[in-house]
């Protein structure tokens, strides 16, 4: 034991006489003479709580704390800001300890032996723990502490150079926290206001509930917790209400916070949604519920699914709902886009034709379409594939029904065409690239999701907590909302499909079982003839034709003979898109005369 002490000693010796050496030019400075006399100047200044050069670097008093820097910089460490009565009681305290020490240890050594060595173990113990304590949360203190202070420091007025957790204490999970206001803080509802929207968009919480009452009193203090967490499971019955009081184009996604209804408008706020989380954590839940709705407010829904089967509910072996398309195969998919895409455009082209000056449209483009897109990584992947297996030399080389549905995303929201994509990770390729995800302004954020998701989907707001829970996620629009998802069996979803206006299938779609009602003739009563009618001509493209055969080439073949014969060739009779449509009868004929001449 006095071994070890003599080497502590010895140490601290060697690092007293290091110091003065390094001091040795600075205090002929101060003391104007020997050395000895320039150390104990130092050395009081540096007792009483001052710096030992006798300068001022902060404006601290006696008793109260500095909040300004001289320095150049205009930064000091914060324990310079102390007041100089207490910097100074520790300096004195700590000499006094250390020298009572050596004397008590000249005296009578063995006790004070045994004294310091216990002392020595608690302080090393004392030490390791906080230093412990410091290097867990350091990620805690850098990504919300320290940015919390930065924006509040100034209204407190402290200093930018204080630590930031001697004032701020936030729990790790940022459910509750505490800041320790300055003496004779205002009470100005501006400054509240202020201190308040900071500390929610800091930490990015969800309508903390803030306790001003700690202001009174010597010690103020600010307080803030967590509003109520969303319920643990939310049924239809919980949400009914809401849902059948929504006007058409809004969809209930769940409650939030303190049981709130949490909702979207798809007709205003955010025409196409996107709904991102890992496999099994509630998107076809969420997707089912807010399909059921829609279709409740007498929409029609198209259901894209690799999978097959996420919404046996919709269409199964006991019945198909009238009011949705559900496509499955590759095929199914890539006709059921390209339609989608031709009815955007005649609905465009209704929207045009009863457009006013005045910016309002005096047309029917027809009902609400909710195009959804289950698996959306598997999709875009499965759409190329199709494409690449279907494609014929001097097709382009992008699959035209993943252009269809980039188109959708872009243009489709003026005339009621509205796209809900589900994807396990919405990489800006499986959306259709950036700019096709900037469409999402609706995002719901499901299950877990890592900070790397969330900066890729919503990085504009910080990563709010999260509770891992079946079904709860957030919705981001221009504000970030936690909510307990609605829970709706296959059987409710089916019901409410039903119980409000339903809708029949938009004229021409494929893959619906039912069509619109056709003028129907009641049994005993005579067709009613309205002088001859002439039966339509009809236009096809030249792919068309090759298919149904009026002409008896490959549709390369075709495509060359329409480039060399372009003289002889029938004018295109109309356009679907980019694409060329001629009449079908002059295609035959054409075909007829040029088979002749071979
Ligand atoms: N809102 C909710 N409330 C309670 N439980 C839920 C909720 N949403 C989902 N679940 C539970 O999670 C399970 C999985 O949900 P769902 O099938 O929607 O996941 P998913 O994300 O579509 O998965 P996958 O990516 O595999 O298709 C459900 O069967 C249900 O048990
Ligand atoms: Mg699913």
């Amino acid at each position: 034991m006095r071994g070890f002490l003599l080497i502590l000693a010895a140490i601290a010796a060697l690092w007293l006489f290091a110091w003065a050496f390094i001091w040795h030019g600075r205090m002929y400075k101060v003391g104007r003479g020997s050395v000895l006399r320039g150390s104990i100047v130092a050395y009081f200044r540096w007792l009483s709580g001052g710096m030992w050069h006798g300068g001022q670097i902060s404006n601290r008093g006696w008793f109260s704390r500095g909040d300004k820097a001289f320095t150049r910089s205009g930064k000091i460490p914060g324990r310079h800001h102390r007041p100089r009565a207490a910097v100074c009681a520790y300096r004195v305290g700590g000499n006094l300890a250390a020298v009572s020490a050596l004397y008590w240890y000249a005296v009578a050594p063995a006790a004070a032996e045994a004294v310091i060595a216990a002392a020595l173990v608690l302080l090393v113990t004392f030490g390791a723990w906080r230093s412990w304590r410091r290097v867990r949360s350091f990620r805690h203190r850098r990504t919300w502490v320290a940015p919390l202070h930065a924006s509040i420091h100034y209204q407190l007025g402290r200093s930018a150079t204080d630590r930031p957790d001697s004032y701020i204490r936030v729990l790790e999970d940022r459910s509750a926290g505490e800041i320790d206001l300055p003496f004779g803080v205002t009470a100005a509802p501006s400054f509240r206001r202020q201190i308040e929207t900071d500390v929610t968009a800091r930490l990015g919480l969800e309508a903390p509930v803030f306790d001003w009452r700690g202001v009174a009193g010597p010690k103020p203090q600010l307080k803030w917790a967590e509003s109520p967490p969303a319920p643990d499971l939310v049924t239809l019955e919980m949400v009914r209400e809401l849902i059948e009081g929504a006007p058409e184009g809004v969809l209930v996604l769940g409650r939030g916070k303190g049981s709130e209804g949490v909702q979207v408008s798809i007709a205003r706020e955010s025409p196409h949604l996107l709904i991102n989380g890992p496999t099994n954590s509630g998107k076809s839940v969420v997707v089912r519920s807010i399909t059921a709705q829609f279709l409740f407010h007498g929409g029609f829904a198209v259901l894209m699914d690799h999978k097959e089967l996420s919404h046996t509910w919709a269409d199964s072996r006991d019945g198909t709902l009238p009011n949705i398309a559900y496509c499955r195969s590759d095929a199914e998919i890539h006709h059921m886009l390209l339609w989608l895409q031709k009815e955007m455009r005649r609905r465009n082209a209704v929207a045009r034709a009863g457009a006013r000056r005045d910016g309002r449209i005096d047309a029917n483009v027809g009902v609400r379409l909710l195009v959804v897109c289950e698996e959306l990584n598997v999709m875009a992947a499965r759409l190329a594939a199709y494409w690449r297996e279907i494609r014929v030399p001097g097709d382009p080389l992008r699959s035209p029904a993943v252009i269809a549905l980039n188109e959708l995303l872009f243009m489709g929201r003026q005339v009621k065409m509205h796209i809900v994509q589900a994807a396990q990770r919405a990489e800006a390729n499986a959306v259709g690239g950036g700019a096709a995800r900037e469409n999402m302004v609706g995002r719901v954020m499901i299950g877990k999701c890592t900070p790397k998701t969330w900066k890729m989907l919503a990085s504009e707001f910080e990563m709010p907590p999260m509770r891992v829970k079946q079904g709860r996620g957030f919705l981001v629009t221009d504000s970030v909302h936690e909510v307990q998802t609605t829970w709706m069996t296959e059987q409710e979803a089916w019901d409410l499909a039903l119980a409000g206006e339903v809708t029949s299938p938009p004229l021409g779609m494929p893959y619906v079982l039912q069509q619109p009602d056709a003028p129907a003739i009641s049994p005993g009563e005579d067709p009613v003839t309205v002088g001859p009618v002439t039966p339509p001509r009809p236009m096809l493209s030249l792919r068309e034709a090759v298919d149904q055969g009026v002409i008896s080439k490959s549709l390369p073949a075709a495509r060359m003979w329409r480039n060399r014969y372009r003289q002889r060739f029938p004018a295109p009779a109309g356009w679907d898109g980019p694409t060329e449509l001629y009449w079908r009868d002059e295609l035959a004929a054409l075909d007829a005369e040029l088979a002749g001449a071979r």
